[in-house]
């Protein structure tokens, strides 16, 4: 089954890190109204939420995403390039444990999860100012005893690679031109974001691996949706449409309070796929 690690909106999240944002307050509740309303939505497509102890004094804890890097066969835990967030890799790391062996990257690496896109076995990784060479080659060599290929891709003008590209499904990947060199992703059919939206390509595609419980679907636990489904903010509407158009199955929702700390959908959590761990 799909596992998605997820962790509360933190009280402190009015001072987390800010790059290419300029500082709006954020509304804390509604921040986690619409952070339930995220997991309600992973839920109903059949993802089991495994949601960790509140983070008070980690301002931007909810990303879960930068603190991992999960392959089927382990976790690599990395040195977060801000060291603000350093300490959120602890409870990321403690419950990984659970479901893979897990490898650590070393100081001088830093290296942020959301920097990495993963398409089956080829992993690409933005040099961004919170991703280091170092960081790239320490993963590449953490992954290399299981055959996956680590290349770096170059960004500008956004956080994390993540914020510019991300894997819709489909041999599809949908860019922000402008702020990602797509020369890695030959082969690949890039959909560029409407201009007018360009921050819009973060966005989180929901596997159809999912095995729905038929009992669960008859009772209306989880959707009869049978597509792989891609997650997109409300706050993007030509990007959903033209998805759409596409024939993409979009599930639009909104993260306006998380977007104004610089996050997006798949920051939010981590997903992957594994069975229950032992009791
Ligand atoms: N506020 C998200 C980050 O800077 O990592």
């Amino acid at each position: 089954m799909l596992i998605a690690i997820t962790r509360p909106v933190s009280p402190s999240i009015n001072r987390c890190e800010l790059t290419f944002h300029d500082k709006e307050p954020i509304d804390i509740s509604k921040a986690a109204a619409q952070h339930a309303a995220y997991e309600a939505c992973l839920r109903a497509l059949g993802v089991r939420v495994v949601s960790l102890a509140v983070e008070p004094d980690l301002p931007d804890a909810v990303f879960v995403e930068d603190a991992a890097v999960v392959v089927d066969e382990a976790a690599v835990i990395p040195v977060m390039g801000a060291p603000s967030r350093r300490p959120e890799t602890d409870g990321i790391a403690a419950a990984l444990a659970e479901y893979r062996s897990l490898k650590f990257l070393e100081s001088p690496a830093t290296l942020d999860g959301g920097d990495v896109m993963r398409i089956g076995r080829r992993l690409f990784v933005g040099a961004s100012s919170r991703t280091n060479a170092v960081g790239i080659d320490q993963l590449r060599a953490a992954l290399a005893p299981f055959r996956y290929e680590v290349n770096a891709v170059e960004i500008s003008r956004c956080l994390h690679l993540k914020s510019g590209c991300s894997y819709v499904g489909r041999n599809s990947i949908l860019v922000n031109r402008e702020w990602v060199d797509v020369k890695q992703f030959a082969g690949f059919e890039l959909i560029d974001v409407p201009a007018e939206e360009p921050g819009a390509a973060n966005a989180l595609l929901i596997e159809s691996v999912i095995e729905r419980a038929v009992e669960d679907v008859v009772e209306g636990v989880v959707e009869d949706v049978v597509d792989d489904v891609v997650i997109v903010p409300s706050a993007f509407p030509r990007t959903i449409a033209m998805l759409e158009a596409r024939g993409f199955a979009v599930r639009p929702i909104d993260v306006s309070e998380l977007q104004k700390a610089e996050g997006g959908v798949t920051c939010k959590s981590i997903i992957f796929n594994a069975d229950e761990p032992d009791s």
